[in-house]
């Protein structure tokens, strides 16, 4: 007998949450007033005691098609009961390679090969593994050394945690990778506050990566890993000018160009990635959450040409690269894409953003003048809401509104003092009216 997970929650199951180690999560204060979502459906989700709460987030920025499409439940389901899994270890089957091809058509300039993960975290693995790699490959093993930027945030694994740059999610995990170095990150309220799109100011902060190289030499170092616009550190925009630059350098010192991806791939910005929103192509792109729409989950790293094609060699019944999961081109997640692919495609939605791109700005900096508001950014459909801390108590202000406005029928995300917000890209105006009205009496209610 199937056995059905308890809906809605009786007071007697509450003590059942307790064996759940939440991620990312204030387990005791969740635990004591939990926040439970049953059920999803296009913009909302439904919570346990039946209210509707408007998605400000596509549920962790990765609901782009928004929630429960017909079109992917149809695909998994077939899927599920046609072939459930097969190895894609010397064996294969047809979705992870009708997915790559349709992906690779997808992407700009000679980006046409793709290395599947089962989430965001393993495809910064895969791509940090591969810079390295192929620099061994190509008879330049030296080149080992890894350079993030301040806080940046490329998932939880120690590769992504050694190159990302927020201390919370670094300091508890000990010596992390060796060889790293890090960029300065661009935000500051001095020079860039209220920016609408891209801040004129910051460019000049890329041209420190020339400083790295001055010190270790480009013969020792092998890629620069950046999110073109940082996402979970609360939406930091790339100045004008920034991603060129750093393309710049890398190629001038042969530096592989990473951008990840993971937030900003499949319409976040008005395009399919922001390599093409930025006109700036990297050499290796890693992405994630959208690519199923969160359906199902999975990752993937897209390669230039040329990297796929330096490990082409030696004898053929050599393995080129050890590496891999155990769900690599898991067939499930192959159908979750493609079903989400054509969502994307039938509903014009990688250029929803583009359409809908003034009237979002318009209402993100209608909050402007709001109590504890100290900066207010937008780019796509992506926003970010910076709050003076309340002394002493840094997060709380703005956890004290993520609270409130679930509480109201709003989920947005916080992180620190910032509220991210990055709603489904099947958004209308009036979801965009409703979120930024409910947000403005929560920051006028706020202490
Ligand atoms: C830019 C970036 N990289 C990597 C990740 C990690 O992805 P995942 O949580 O799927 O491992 C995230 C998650 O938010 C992200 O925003």
């Amino acid at each position: 007998m199937v056995q059905e997970l308890t809906h809605p929650l009786s007071a007697e199951t509450r003590s059942e949450l307790d064996a759940f180690w939440m991620p990312f999560t204030a387990n005791r204060q969740f635990k004591t007033k939990p926040r439970l979502m049953v059920s999803a459906k296009d913009m909302h989700f439904t919570t346990e005691d039946g209210r509707q709460v408007l998605d400000g987030t596509a549920g962790l920025w990765c609901v782009n098609a928004g929630h429960c499409r017909p079109k992917i439940i149809e695909a998994v389901t077939k899927q599920v009961a046609t072939l459930d899994f097969a190895p894609t270890f010397q064996m294969g089957h047809p979705g992870p390679f009708q997915l790559a091809e349709r992906l690779a058509d997808m992407l700009p300039g000679d980006l046409d090969h793709v290395f599947f993960t089962n989430s965001g975290s393993e495809a910064v693995e895969s791509a940090l593994k591969i810079a390295i790699a192929y620099h061994r490959v190509c008879g330049q093993g030296t080149r080992q050394r890894l350079i993030g930027r301040e806080r940046g945030y490329h998932g939880v694994n120690f590769g992504g945690i050694s190159v990302g740059g927020i201390s919370t999610v670094r300091k508890f995990f000990g010596g992390l990778l060796n060889g790293v170095d890090h960029l300065p990150h661009t935000h500051d309220l001095e020079h860039n506050a209220f920016s609408k799109g891209q801040p004129t100011w910051g460019s000049h902060l890329a041209d420190d990566l020339e400083q790295i190289v001055a010190l270790h030499d480009a013969s020792n170092i092998a890629a620069v890993i950046v999110e073109p616009v940082a996402g979970s550190t609360g939406v930091l925009l790339p100045p004008a000018g920034y991603l060129q630059r750093l393309r710049e350098i890398c190629d001038k010192y042969g530096i592989l160009l990473i951008f990840d991806e993971v937030i900003t791939g499949f319409g976040r910005l008005g395009s399919s990635f922001a390599a093409e929103h930025f006109g700036v192509i990297p050499d290796i792109i890693t992405v994630a959450k959208g690519i199923t729409n969160g359906t199902i989950p999975m990752g993937a790293v897209f390669v230039r040409k040329q990297i796929y094609d330096a490990f082409m060699h030696g004898p053929d019944n050599a393995i080129e690269l050890f590496h891999g999961y155990t769900y690599s081109g898991h067939p499930v997640a192959c159908a979750a894409a493609m079903a989400t692919l054509d969502i994307y495609e039938e509903e014009g939605l990688f250029h929803r953003a583009n359409d809908l791109a003034s009237y979002w700005e318009d209402a993100v900096h209608s909050l402007r003048g709001l109590p504890h508001v100290i900066d207010t950014r937008n780019l796509g459909i992506i926003a970010g809401i910076e709050l003076e801390p309340i002394p002493g108590q840094p997060s709380a202000r703005a956890f004290d509104c993520f609270v409130r406005a679930y509480e109201q029928g709003l989920l947005i995300r916080t992180t620190g003092d910032i509220i991210a917000l990055s709603p489904p890209l099947i958004l209308e105006k009036h979801h965009i009216d409703q979120m930024f009205s409910m947000l403005a009496d929560i920051l006028r209610e706020t202490a």
